[in-house]
This record gives C-alpha cells, structure tokens and sequence, in this order.
C-alpha cells in the first residue's frame, strides 16, 4: 500500500488516529439536547501530516485513491477534502495560523454505513494538528472543532453526537453523554454482553435530506411545547397536544432519552437488550427513519437465541444495525445472521463480531 513517504517525497512530521464509532442508544437525540451512548469501534482512520512543499494543501485518501490539491484562499473542495480542509479552516478560525499542509489519510472505517466515517476523519486531522502545532486543546474542545467543520464545510446540520464518541469513547467502555452539559461517563458494558455490528449494504439514501426533516420537526415540536429542546420533556403524555408527524417524532426522541438514562442505574444484558428493541421501534414507528433492509436485518438478529437486542443505528435510512448479545457468541451470531440476510437477496457485511 502506498505510503506518505511515495505520495509526497518526503516524510510526514506526525501521525494521528481516531475510531469510527457505533451509538448503542440515544438515536436523534443529540440535536434535541438529549443523551447519547456510543462506544468506539475497532476501524480507525489514521492520518499522517507533514509540510507541503508548495504552497497549496495536497490531500491524498488511500481508499477512494482521490488526491486533491487547495489553494487556501480559493473555495473549499468538495469530498473527503472538505472534512480535511474544514479542519485546517476551523483552526485557522480558532486563531492558530496553519501552514500549507500534505495529508495522507488511509481508513478502515466504511463510509455510508452510519459508522461515523467522517467524525473519525475529522478528529484524526484535529489530533494531527493538535501534534504538528502543539496546539493547546482538549478532547471536548477538539470534538466541538470537528463538528464545527462539519457543519460548515460538509454542510450537514449534525449534532456533538459522532465527534464525541470519535473523541473520547473507547471500545471497552459505553460512554454516557449528556449532549447539552457535555458532562459524560464512562461505563462498562452490561455483564456477560458483546456487540455485534452488521452493515445492512443499503448505503444510506435520503440521509441529508430526512435527517434536515427530523431535525426541523423536532424544532417545530420543542417551539409548540414552549421549550428550550426536547430534551427539556421527559413525559411522552406532553405530546399529545400536538400535530401530527411531530407529535410521534416528539415522543421518539422523550422515550429513546428516558431509554437512555435508565441505563445509568446499572442494568442487566437482557435489560439493556429490551431497550435496544424498543428504541428501534420507537425509530421505525415514530421517527420513520428505518428502510426495509433494516427492517429484514434487525428482525433476523431479533429472533436469535442469545441475542438480547438488536436496533437500526446511525442516523438511519440504510447504514448499520448494532446488537447486544451473550459474549463468546458474537462471531458465530453474526455470522448465522449475515447468512440469512444475504439469503433474503441482500449484501451485507460483518463490521464487529
Ligand atoms: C448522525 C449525526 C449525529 C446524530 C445521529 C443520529 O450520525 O451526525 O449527530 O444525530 O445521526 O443519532
């Protein structure tokens, strides 16, 4: 495989990496103040980054074999650059000046699967910036950057959700976050659990567009009800005076928080499984961001033996679904349960398990 060294004819100054992400609980939540469990998932990004030897930005990715050139004042690029370039800019913004830059990035992070491909990106190119310009920035602080760029460079109005977990979730750990305080725990996974993560191979059709919907609805509905977001609602009843689709997107996102904060009592794997189950009904019923092959995909893990839940995850409309299920039987119950969905005529594939 080629390296920086090859690209650029010259070696790189640092090497940065963050993982993708998988989020167990607390879908479409983050937008609405609300509470996220993400863990990290063993697929990483990893940059490297040295000087350019002109003065332009040369952006190389490995895997889409895409190379780019951007001349800073010129209009940012579109693509995989724009994350990169996002992230230069925001820095730049935050006061620190960065020199004209090559970036080698390679990735084992699916793009398209609702894995968080472009968190991971951003956070690894914020890390390798925060090592090249011994930048003074924490982990929160370098989240909120990355998301920032996001917004702004790739135009997609997410929340802090991704860039957190990219941040600082590990995959020994889920890692409970309060999106409004950023205040966060780290927690162990249910006792006698693993996780099991399966790409459905429908690449997520209508995400900018019905993500830009769900987020405008629940806005709509946090305005009506006379709060600051829905998080601010923690009585599924309080909807009721609303119209219809808000009210279901409402009650989606005030029961997936009550879903979430149960489990900082401490809750066991089965437990933590009729969660799952009822926050992917919840998605699909409510929130209507769910496409059939999920639908065939998350039926197929639910009627499992041990299996303890299984949900859509991601911002939905294709991607992934996450499951929980007895450890030591991941590999052999994803692998069970990728056989009957590709039976069924799909192409999907194991990501973890
Ligand atoms: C996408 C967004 C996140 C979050 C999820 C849905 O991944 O980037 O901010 O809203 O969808 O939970």
């Amino acid at each position: 495989m080629m390296d920086f060294q090859q690209r650029f004819k010259t070696s790189p100054e640092v090497i940065a990496s963050a993982p993708g992400r998988v989020n167990l609980l607390g879908e479409h939540t983050d937008y609405n103040d609300g509470f996220v469990l993400p863990t990290a998932i063993p697929q990483r990004t990893t940059v490297a980054i040295g000087f350019s030897a002109d003065d332009r930005h040369h952006f190389y990715s490995v895997e889409l074999n895409e190379s780019v050139a951007v001349v800073p004042a010129d209009s940012p690029p579109q693509g995989f650059a724009s994350y990169v370039y996002g992230c230069i800019r925001v820095v730049e913004t935050a006061g620190h000046p960065v020199p004209p830059l090559a970036v080698f990035v390679t990735s084992s992070v699916p793009i398209g699967s609702g894995l968080s491909s472009s968190a991971a990106l951003e956070v690894a190119v914020l890390r390798g910036l925060r090592s090249l310009l011994q930048l003074d920035l924490d982990d929160v602080k370098l989240a909120q950057l990355g998301q920032q760029a996001e917004m702004q460079y790739a135009g997609v109005s997410c929340g802090i959700l991704d860039q957190m977990a990219c941040s600082l979730a590990d995959s020994e750990h889920m890692l409970f976050l309060d999106t409004r305080t950023l205040d966060r725990q780290l927690l162990p996974f249910p006792t006698g659990a693993e996780m099991v993560v399966i790409d459905s191979g429908v690449a997520r059709s209508l995400a900018t567009s019905g993500y830009n919907q769900r987020r405008a609805e629940c806005e709509a509905a946090a305005h009506q009800l006379g709060v600051k977001a829905l998080r601010d609602v923690t009585d599924p009843q309080q909807v009721a005076s609303l119209p219809e689709p808000i009210r279901r997107r409402a009650r989606h996102v005030i029961t997936e928080n009550n879903r979430v904060l149960k489990v900082l009592a401490g809750i066991s794997a089965p437990e933590f499984g009729a969660l799952m189950n009822a926050s992917h009904a919840s998605l699909r019923d409510d929130y209507e961001v769910s496409v059939p092959a999920l639908e065939r995909l998350v039926e197929i893990l639910q009627a499992m033996p041990d299996v303890f839940g299984a949900r859509l995850t991601g911002a939905g409309f294709g991607g992934a679904c996450v499951a929980l299920v007895a450890a030591g039987q991941a590999q052999a119950i994803a692998t069970n349960a990728l056989n009957l969905y590709n039976r069924a005529g799909y192409n999907g594939r194991i990501l973890v398990g």
